[in-house]
């Protein structure tokens, strides 16, 4: 454990009475932390393999095409140092691949675990993403596969939710894409949707709990923003994933699956179904 928690009493508590299916605010102190600065994120970038660094031009609508996303002419350390003006944002993902990430990662993952592991089982796949991002950058609409607690470093954004069971927003056969792998990062978006966005400021020192899947897009403010989001999977995760790759299964032989259930049904009938045919095919 850090000698100072990441997270308050309060906000522990708080986090278990939303944890896993409710959105929500908590505070936490890893504001000033020295592996957190612009600098300190530009020497990480430099030190993290290719394939775990994406980095876009920002202000792009939110529901832009995959192939309508421009490429950056600006090499990534010089768009980390240069955010303030870059026009960009950046994804680090997977920090725990550099030894006091993954040292910060696991000590602020630490201090969840005796609400996350009795419901949705073992934390897994522990990992940690910054997001940094120039003035009025713009995430398009999407959703993640982790549970997720997004921590506001500097900079404000708002990050406007979405109903994940809801399949007027999108229908059973992307999620069933997502999990196959076989699906864009973006979701295809409608105006019409925003009437069921839940909008969620956040200023340095806030966090939000995301939880798993629920489709978002992001808005930056007017200042360069730094986030950092620590993910884990959970037994609840997979299972969900794999019950729908059986659906996806299903669907393929023609009939018209159940979706699976959200928390706290478990799906496991499925998922072992689907596990047991991951297996005969080898
Ligand atoms: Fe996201």
């Amino acid at each position: 454990m850090p000698s100072h928690p990441a997270f308050p009493p309060a906000s522990l508590e708080a986090f278990a009475a939303l944890y896993p299916g409710s959105p929500g605010k908590l505070a936490h102190s890893l504001v000033g932390h020295p592996l957190l600065t612009l600098d300190a994120l530009a020497d990480l970038a430099g030190k993290l393999p290719e394939d775990s660094v994406e980095y876009n031009p920002g202000k792009l609508p939110i529901g832009i095409a995959p192939e309508d996303v421009p490429k950056s002419k600006l090499g990534l350390v010089e768009t980390i140092r240069t955010i303030d003006r870059a026009g960009s944002w950046v994804a680090l993902k997977r920090i725990e691949q550099v030894p006091e990430y993954g040292a910060l990662l696991r000590d602020v993952l630490a201090e969840v675990k005796d609400v996350v592991a009795p419901r949705t089982g073992k934390m897994l796949q522990l990992e940690g993403f910054v997001f940094i991002t120039s003035p009025g950058g713009v995430t398009p609409f999407h959703f993640d596969p982790e549970h997720n607690i997004l921590m506001q470093i500097r900079g404000s954004k708002v990050m406007t939710l979405f109903p994940v069971e809801d399949e007027e927003l999108f229908a059973a056969p992307v999620h069933e894409a997502f999990h196959l792998g076989e699906h864009h990062r973006n979701l295809p978006w409608q105006d019409d949707f925003a009437a069921k966005g839940l909008p969620i400021d956040l200023v340095p020192g806030d966090a939000l709990h995301v939880p798993v899947k629920r489709p978002h897009w992001v808005q930056n403010g007017p200042e360069p923003s730094i986030s950092l989001s620590v993910t884990w999977r959970s037994e609840w995760t997979y299972a969900e994933a794999d019950a729908r790759a059986f659906n996806a299964l299903l669907r393929k032989a023609g009939l018209h699956p159940k979706s699976p259930g959200a928390f706290p049904e478990q799906n496991r009938a499925k998922a072992l179904a689907f596990r047991a045919i991951r297996r005969i095919k080898g």
